[in-house]
């Protein structure tokens, strides 16, 4: 064997500086040959990156399409929760069996808000810590729909989120923003240290923030819960 081995290596030796004695013919066609196959395993890899990223795309494409659904399907389930509440409150059947339930119990679903009525005599810097304890802010009362929403379900005067540093400051909503002026036509505005405002029978008024008056509180409506619908 060893020997065979030496043969063969003492064999392969002297041919080492055969190649020039090869056809050349028969050396480019090689060349072609390699360079079919560079060129074809080049194309392969390059077709495996694309496949590749095309999945990629694909699956984020799946997965907006996917999201996207689950958005559909959460609003149609929204409609029809608001609609279900709302032909309910019309006719007066406020405790009726449904599984809309996108707010606690005792809280009230209007918009994408729930609002939660509570009769506590309470300053308006303590409605504003009873609200925030609840993880929710003393009600903005910003529009035309929200106050007559709530005139047809209290008649107590109620705090709201809206107050200003003294006389001199705007009057701001618990969020940051500005009452803005189309707001002002439900809005009388009130003397000196009057810095907080209540809401009642559709308006707001500006009071002394030490006053004491019940409260509402507001805070976004959660998910309706789809597989409980069905
Ligand atoms: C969601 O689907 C609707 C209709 O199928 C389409 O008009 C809308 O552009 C889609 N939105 C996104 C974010 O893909
Ligand atoms: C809150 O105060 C008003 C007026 O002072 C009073 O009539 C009402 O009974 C009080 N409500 C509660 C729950 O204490
Ligand atoms: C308020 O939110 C926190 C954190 O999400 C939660 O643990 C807590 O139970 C919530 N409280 C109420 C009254 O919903």
């Amino acid at each position: 064997m060893q020997d065979e081995d030496g043969y063969i290596t003492l064999n392969i030796k002297p041919q080492k500086p055969a190649p020039s004695s090869v056809d050349p013919a028969s050396s480019s066609w090689w060349r072609v040959m390699s360079l079919i196959l560079l060129i074809l395993s080049l194309g392969m890899v390059a077709a495996l990156v694309a496949l590749g990223i095309m999945s990629v795309t694909q699956q984020n494409n799946l997965q907006a399409e996917k999201e996207n659904l689950s958005g559909t399907v959460q609003n149609l389930a929204k409609n029809f929760c608001q609609h279900i509440i709302q032909q309910l409150e019309e006719n007066q059947k406020r405790s009726a069996d449904h599984k809309c339930s996108p707010c606690d119990t005792n809280w009230r679903y209007h918009g994408d808000s729930c609002y939660g009525f509570f009769r506590h005599n309470l300053t308006w810097e303590e409605s504003k810590r009873y609200c925030s304890n609840r993880n929710a802010t003393l009600t903005k009362t910003a529009s035309k729909n929200i106050l007559d929403y709530i005139k047809d379900r209290t008649v107590f005067i109620r705090w709201v989120g809206l107050s200003r540093q003294n006389a001199d400051k705007v009057w701001m909503w618990d969020d940051g923003s500005v009452l803005s002026k189309n707001m002002l036509e439900f809005f009388e505005d009130g003397g000196e240290n009057m810095d907080c405002a209540y809401f009642h029978k559709g308006k707001i008024y500006p009071t002394f923030c030490k006053n004491r008056h019940y409260l509402m509180c507001e805070r976004k409506a959660g998910m309706t819960n789809v597989d409980q619908l069905l």
